[in-house]
């Protein structure tokens, strides 16, 4: 390979949505052999800043360098034919397609110029080279996030990237696949390739990063800071423009009544394998019941099962003693169990609709917002605009359509929902995946909030950190199985860490 002068040089680029500045002004800068970080709170103007950098969005004003050269990109493929990649936070892989092939699809060549074989050898040799192990004739549908995410970033530098963009690319991650990632990054740059990594994570780029930028409301803060003179809390005050505690405050829990409880709970998975073996598990009326565990053990069918989402093969679930079965309407469930899903786009919300139409969704049909058979256009208004207050969502009106929105304040949007409609029971899942460190302190509150008045709640996170303070119990689910249960309290991250890689621990 022969090396490009790969030096980026944004300056003054301007990028505007309906309503929003996304963009104002922003000059960036990154220099080959450096893993840049790119932060800001949610809806800062991260993605839509790397967007325009490769390609996806034109900006209205500004200008890009590229080697000192002026660029500009009418498409990805311009921005890849200039070395510069994005791997976005949603994969854009075609699962029944082989690695190999999802590598080579959409690429300008006539595809029967090229042999695939060759590209399955050449796709290895790569994977080897940079420390990425994927097998090129797995089928996409077979592999793990992570592993589909190490095919991303191989279709990136197949294509001659040199300068990778990553957006949020450790919020899917076992902490494990993490340490691999960074690796790779650490290769790349090495080699002289350059990284934007975007991420909330401050502990990780204060790990990665060589140098930082951070963007606030479309704008720069900060630019270019050597990452050895920042710290964490400087870093998260410079993002939200206050003081983030990075702790949780909260009193001891008065658990009442079992409100939540699943009985020897089984499920097989999306390929027919047993994914719940015999869950029991019960969450008392203000208490906060945790569970750890790698990801795929399990946790996303228990609360699919729950949620009426996913089928058991037996064993039943039951709110308040009532058991939740096929035939139980999710009206009947109406109020008394929230959900805040893992996949927010999918499941929690109706991108091409309203903030307030999104708003309502769980409580169209009672009262106040229902009349005889109408709905009262007003009251929907009036509850989204109170919502939007409370839960201080960033959006420009409450019509706007909440595909719009940031990952962050789509969240907010969700919880606000599921929330405020005081349920009995609630089951979240990686509740603050994606937010920043200000939006995620808001949810913290929140869920202890929601402990406090009484709601039992279920929630399943990979975060350790965050299960250990927020949760006042803790169960442990490895291969579909609760291994352990303790109070969080004295609990040993060690015990726990060999609990969650299967080790049997004695207790
Ligand atoms: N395609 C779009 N259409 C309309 N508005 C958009 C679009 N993409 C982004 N925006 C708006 O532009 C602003 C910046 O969004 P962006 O996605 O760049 O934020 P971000 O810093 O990546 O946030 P997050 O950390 O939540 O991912 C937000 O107010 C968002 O609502
Ligand atoms: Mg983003």
């Amino acid at each position: 390979m022969t090396e490009t002068p790969n030096a980026i040089d944004m300056r003054g680029i301007v990028k505007r949505f309906p309503g929003v500045l996304a963009n104002d002004r922003v000059d960036f800068a990154c220099r080959p052999g450096e893993v840049h970080a790119l932060l800001g709170e949610n809806g800062a103007g991260k993605s839509t800043l790397m967007n325009v950098l490769s390609g996806l969005y034109r900006p209205e004003a500004g200008d890009i360098f590229v080697g000192g050269q002026r660029v500009s990109f009418r498409s990805p493929q311009d921005a890849i034919a200039h070395g510069i990649g994005m791997v976005h936070q949603h994969f854009m892989l075609v699962p029944p397609h082989s690695v190999a092939e999802n590598i080579v699809l959409g690429l300008d060549r006539p595809r029967f110029l090229l042999n695939l074989g060759q590209v399955e050898n050449q796709v290895a040799a790569l994977g080897e080279q940079y420390g990425m192990k994927v097998n090129p004739r797995a089928k996409i549908w077979q592999l793990s996030v992570g592993e589909q995410q190490r095919v991303e970033v191989l279709k990136m530098l197949f294509r001659g990237a040199k300068v990778l963009i990553m957006d949020e690319p450790t919020s899917v991650l076992t902490p494990q696949e993490v340490e691999t990632l960074f690796s790779t990054l650490r290769e790349m740059t090495g080699r002289g390739h350059t990284i934007v990594f975007i991420s909330h994570k401050l502990d990780e780029v204060v790990a990665i990063a060589d140098r930082v930028t951070v963007l606030r409301r479309g704008r720069v803060t900060a630019a270019s800071l050597a990452a050895r003179d920042v710290t964490k809390a400087g870093l998260a005050k410079l993002m939200v423009g206050r003081e983030v505690l990075f702790r949780v405050d909260k009193g001891p829990s008065r658990p009442g009544e079992v409100v939540l409880e699943t009985d020897r709970l089984c499920a097989t998975n999306n390929r027919g394998l047993p994914a719940l073996r015999e869950v029991s598990l019960g969450v008392r009326a203000g208490e906060i019941l945790g569970v750890a565990g790698v990801a795929g053990n399990g946790q996303r069918e228990l609360a699919e099962v729950i949620t009426g989402l996913h089928p058991a093969t037996s064993g039943s679930v039951r709110l308040r003693g009532m058991p939740l079965g096929k035939r139980t309407h999710w009206l009947e469930l109406g109020q008394q169990l929230a959900h805040v899903p893992e996949d927010r786009a999918a499941v929690g919300s109706m991108p091409g609709l309203s903030v307030a139409e999104n708003l309502i969704l769980r409580s169209f049909y009672c009262p106040p917002i229902s009349v005889g058979w109408g709905i009262d256009r007003t009251a929907v208004r009036k509850n989204a605009e109170r919502l939007v207050a409370e839960y201080q969502i960033s959006t420009p009106t409450v019509d706007t359509p909440v595909r719009m929105l940031s990952g962050g304040n789509l969240q907010k949007v969700i919880l606000a929902r599921e929330t405020s409609g005081h349920p009995q029971g609630m089951i979240a899942v990686h509740p603050t995946r994606g937010l920043d460190v200000g939006a995620t302190e808001a949810v913290h509150r929140l869920l202890i909030g929601q402990r406090d008045a009484g709601v039992a709640i279920l929630l399943i996170s990979e975060d350790l950190d965050e299960l250990l303070s927020l949760s006042d119990r803790l169960a442990v689910m490895y291969e579909g199985r609760i291994v352990g249960e303790m109070p969080t309290e004295g609990a040993n991250i060690n015990t726990i860490g060999l609990m969650m890689a299967g080790t049997k621990v004695e207790g």
